[in-house]
């Protein structure tokens, strides 16, 4: 089964961007990981990153008929996009919201998100290490579903 992974707005700084929120990992330290877990989990992973709402949307619709589920870590978006929101519901493939930081501990205003309302779960506070998380729960909610 194939797998999109995909990221938002900022997250293109990773390793550099506020790292005592974030950390020190960078995105292709994390695509990495991701690849090489897919390989032992005999799945396949798409990784992409868009600063642009409009990317993201398109990346989304773009899953449909080539990707079993999408991992989605929004950035900013997810506070903000019922565009997303909207996208995900309309292409009906499971996805997964992922954050590093734990955005409920964090300001109020990161405290809504539209993905979680049509999303499978979410995964937020585990840094970089919520992305094999991630990863691992859509694999088993995928061979439950026995796509
Ligand atoms: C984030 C949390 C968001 O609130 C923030 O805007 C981000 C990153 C995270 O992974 O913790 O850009 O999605």
């Amino acid at each position: 089964c194939h797998i999109l992974i995909l990221n938002g707005p900022n997250l293109n700084l990773l390793g550099t961007r506020q790292p005592e929120v974030y950390g020190t990992t960078t995105l292709s330290d994390i695509q990495d990981a991701c690849e090489r877990q897919a390989k032992a989990l005999g799945v396949s992973v798409s990784f992409m990153q868009s600063n642009h709402e409009g990317q993201l949307v398109d990346a989304i619709h773009a899953a449909r008929g080539t990707h079993h589920g999408i991992i989605l870590n929004a950035g900013a978006y997810t506070h903000t996009s019922i565009a997303l929101m909207d996208a995900v519901s309309s292409v009906g493939i499971p996805t997964i919201e992922l954050h590093l930081s734990n955005v409920h501990a964090r300001e109020a205003f990161r405290h809504n998100s539209y993905v979680a309302k049509v999303a499978l779960g979410v995964i937020a506070g585990f840094g970089a290490g919520g992305y094999p998380l991630a990863l691992s729960a859509m694999v088993g909610h995928l061979g439950s579903q026995s796509s």
